[in-house]
């Protein structure tokens, strides 16, 4: 959480740093802030809310510069105002800070600071280390990179920062540990960023920053790295595959609704030359290359948060049905600090569609340090979870910039199934007959999204109807029990709805007590699986009044003839049901969302990349 993005080179910095943070504020959006050298001074602006805010307050000034900082915040330390905003400056107001991350023994560098006679004017974790590099500096008589070195020395937590300071206009000091910092390489210009998305447009030439390492960017030099215990790194340049057109909304009016219709795009994209269409045939690279593993593995464990925590919960399903490996599905959070017991046989998925996420990249040292193998599935390339990763499969949605998952979670899905029905193939778990046919099914799942997507307009306008509601409950039975928990999560991220993900047959367990004629009940009912159990399902909400909500597969008219309002789906395999399902779901809480007025990108008090535990 909270986007950093800096510029130093021959151009004017500020458009390039506002464009740059309104890209990476899907990280968080509490403040904005930006700071810049210009004529031996050290100019700081900083608003509360959104970037938006940031730039009408500095309209009514004079921002030159060509080199400079700037932050998007998701408040931790302090509230969201702008005393906490960033940049902080040193106490001299000699220097000025940007911090995505936590300094977690900031009480106690605060107590020695304020004995050396420093005062703050912010609550914010980040001031103490600014002053800290501050004092460094002074004490030992270093540069800027010294003092930064020296400094983080003392810091507990974790940290991605950026440091300029008013007497050397030519040098940006930027370092990272356990949040993420990109560096782009332009010509005679370096930029710095969260992710490289406000970098694409300038330069495809990026250098990924390692953990615990210090770059100096000096204006006409090489990029120089060294780590905090001064080791000097070579810096290895890699090329940027993003597009410029990946990042815009492309006449759609929110990235989430642009998104949601990517998906057959962006699944044949995590298909693509994996699935043999014509030859019903699976490839993946990351089994192949660690096929003696899967085989033997004893169990397999997914950790996960939020969405991607879900997609696990479905690859359960399928790894358990076709590879008849035992699996567990973990919050990350909860993994890495309960003790686990972990097996040196074990293979351990982490799902995150950032590769930041902190838990999870947590829960990934974790069950490395146990000499477990680690298989990543991620979106982004590059990220930190895929680089601490032994192996593991990329998921190739493009960037989602929506704070709500959703083209990720599909990409997640398949990238799951595909890793079930080749090691079920591999290992004669699943039979060759069942193999082929789902593999077939699995290369129709775009077509049958791109029809889905049709109904966009009629899920719109029974959408309305909804928005009285204060609560939902989705059920969903088998595979689409997960679907049921996304659903709900989708709607109450982005609508402020309150709604309950549940298994169908847990309902009579307690939430029945819950249904009224007031209450929307999303029940996911495809002609598969316990189709005729859901059905009774259905049929005690009924009973109670509840309006239901379904989703049915096409030609099903049982289930649509019980419900107030139906939407179908195409007929697939079971394990494929999730794919389609969840595309309903997804328009559904977007368009309730939209009806409310409610912001449907950067819903209140998320963020997307969750780099603080
Ligand atoms: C945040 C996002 C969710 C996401 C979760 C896990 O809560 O808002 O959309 O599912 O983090 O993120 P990851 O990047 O690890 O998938």
């Amino acid at each position: 959480m909270c986007g950093i993005v800096g510029y130093i080179g021959k151009q004017q910095a500020y458009p390039i740093l506002i464009k740059g943070l309104q890209r990476l504020e899907y990280r968080g959006y509490d403040s904005a802030g930006i700071a810049l050298i210009n004529n031996d001074k050290l100019n700081v602006y900083k608003a509360k809310g959104k970037v938006a805010e940031l730039i009408q307050f500095a309209e009514q000034k004079d921002i030159q510069g060509t080199i400079g900082i700037a932050h998007t915040r998701w408040a931790t330390h302090g509230e969201p105002n702008q005393v906490n905003a960033h940049p902080h400056y040193s106490q001299s107001e000699e220097l000025a800070i940007i911090h995505n991350g936590i300094i977690e023994n900031y009480a106690v560098l605060k107590e020695g600071l304020k004995e050396q006679g420093y005062t703050f004017s912010s609550e914010t974790d980040t001031e103490v280390l600014i002053q800290l590099i501050e004092y460094v500096k002074k004490t030992n008589k270093v540069d800027l990179s010294t003092a930064v070195q020296l400094a983080l020395n003392q810091v507990v937590g974790a940290y991605a920062i950026a440091v300029i300071e008013k007497s050397e206009p030519d040098v940006i000091v930027a370092a990272r540990k356990g949040s993420p910092l990109v560096v782009g390489i332009g010509e005679d210009e370096y930029f710095l960023a969260s992710d490289a998305t406000p970098i694409i447009e300038f330069t495809d030439k990026v250098v990924y920053i390692g953990e615990e390492e210090i770059v100096t960017l000096r204006r006409g030099m090489e990029i120089k790295i060294v780590t905090i215990s001064n080791i000097e790194k070579t810096p290895e340049i890699n090329k940027l595959e993003m597009t410029l057109s990946q990042l815009e909304k492309g006449g759609y009016p929110h990235f989430m609704i642009k998104e949601i219709f990517e998906q057959p795009k962006t699944l044949s994209d995590s298909m693509r030359g994996r699935v043999n269409v014509e030859e019903n045939n699976i490839t993946l690279s990351g089994f192949i290359d660690n096929k003696e593993k899967f085989l033997n593995a004893k169990r397999i464990i997914i950790t996960a948060c939020g969405t991607s925590w879900h997609a696990g919960l479905i690859g359960k399903y399928a790894i358990e049905e076709f590879a008849r490996i035992p699996v567990e599905v973990e919050y990350s959070s909860e993994f890495r600090y309960r003790k686990p017991v972990i097996h040196k046989d074990d293979i351990v998925i982490p799902i995150s569609q950032s590769g930041e996420t902190a838990d999870t990249l947590a829960a990934v040292e974790l069950a490395k340090s146990q000499g477990a193998f680690i298989f990543g599935i991620c979106n982004v390339v590059g990220a930190s979870i895929p680089r601490n990763t032994d192996s593991g499969c990329y998921t190739h949605a493009g960037p989602e910039i929506g704070v709500a998952s959703t083209k990720a979670f599909t990409a997640q899905v398949t990238v799951l199934t595909m890793l079930a029905l080749i090691i079920g193939k591999e290992k004669g778990t699943l039979s060759e007959e069942q193999y082929l046919k789902i593999t077939h099914q699995l290369g129709l799942i775009p077509e049958k999204i791109n029809h889905i997507l049709k109904q966009n307009d009629s899920i719109a306008q029974f959408a309305k109807t909804f928005t009285y509601a204060q609560n939902f409950i989705y059920l969903g039975r088998g595979y689409n029990f997960p679907v049921a928990l996304e659903g709900a999560l989708k709607l109450k991220e982005i609508s402020y709805i309150h709604a309950e993900g549940y298994p169908a047959a847990e309902m009579k367990h307690g939430p029945i007590a819950l249904i009224t004629q007031e209450m929307p009940v999303v029940v996911i009912a495809p002609n598969v699986g316990m189709y005729e159990k859901v059905v009774s399902n259905i049929q005690e909400i009924k009973a109670r009044k509840g309006k239901i909500i379904s989703i049915v597969t096409e030609g099903d008219i049982v289930v649509a003839n019980l419900s107030d309002y139906s939407i179908s789906i195409p007929e697939t395999e079971e394990c494929l049901v999730p794919l389609l399902a969840a595309i309903p779901l997804q328009l559904m809480a977007y368009h309730i969302a939209v009806v409310k007025g409610c912001d449907v990108d950067q819903p209140r008090n998320l963020a997307k990349s969750v780099t603080v535990e």
